[in-house]
């Protein structure tokens, strides 16, 4: 049932599968109304696993369908700063599951590729949201996001200088070895997007979730809660697992 908090509208499914499938056709209603609106659909995607099901299923009928794929335009919410056949890529991911089977013109996809020089390449994809929005408001039509145990989304981990970020709309994220380097958009940018749905699934966020959703307002250790659309919707999907917390 759907439950609306403070913190945006919570939908409870029984398990990823359904999660992935509401995710997928919330998807498919943004970019038929952005493409109808404005002639174009932007979207934001998470890495990790929890999206991985429901980029196949926008690669495969009924949802692939449904959608004008000439006028969407994909980019990253961040990416670890590996090269593009690593296997921890975030592109590489929604590539294989997706983006390689679906017709969107090759050059409106773009891809973070910060493997070289993280902070050049951070101001270069600040650069390509810039010239993309025409110097206007950074308004994504959509960003799907996924939620770590320790709190963190996209690459906003608990305690790093990035939260602290106002201006910037892209950052080179230093974590502790051996994890590389990441680039992330940064809370400024994320918080403008027209609609953000967290993706969440599994008993492992079933703490974080609780504390995130109902907790005390901790930004710097939950890096999650400092995502709040302006003026955009915020969509909470999520399995019984990850919801076993909640009220
Ligand atoms: C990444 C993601 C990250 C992810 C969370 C949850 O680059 O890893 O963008 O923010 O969404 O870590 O990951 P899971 O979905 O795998 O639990």
């Amino acid at each position: 049932m759907p439950d609306n908090l403070g913190t945006g509208l919570i939908r409870v499914f029984p398990d990823l599968e359904s999660l992935s499938r509401a995710a997928a056709a919330w998807f498919v209603r943004q970019a038929k109304e952005a493409a109808a609106a404005r002639g174009r659909f932007s979207v934001a995607l998470s890495g990790g696993g929890t999206p991985r099901r429901t980029y196949e299923l926008l690669a495969a009928p009924p949802y692939r369908d449904e959608v004008d794929w000439p006028r969407v335009h994909v980019f990253w919410g961040d990416e670890r700063c590996v090269l593009p056949d690593d296997p921890r890529s975030n592109a590489r991911m929604a590539r294989e599951a997706w983006l390689d089977r679906v017709p969107i013109p090759r050059s409106q996809i773009y891809p973070m590729d910060c493997a070289q020089a993280p902070e050049g390449a951070a101001r270069r994809y600040e650069t390509l949201l810039r010239e993309f929005f025409g110097g206007g408001p950074p308004r994504l039509d959509l960003v799907f996001l996924g939620l770590g145990a320790d709190g963190h989304t996209a690459s906003l981990f608990p305690q790093t200088p990035v939260l602290k970020e106002r201006e910037r709309w892209v950052a080179a994220v230093q974590l502790t070895e051996p994890e590389p380097y990441r680039v992330s958009l940064t809370a400024p940018l994320l918080n403008q997007a027209a609609a953000v749905a967290f993706l969440v699934a599994g008993p492992s966020k079933a703490g974080v979730l609780k504390e995130v959703l109902h907790g005390p307002y901790e930004p710097d250790r939950l890096p999650a809660q400092l995502i709040r659309p302006e003026s955009g919707e915020l969509l909470w999907l999520v399995d019984e697992a990850a919801a076993a917390g909640l009220q």
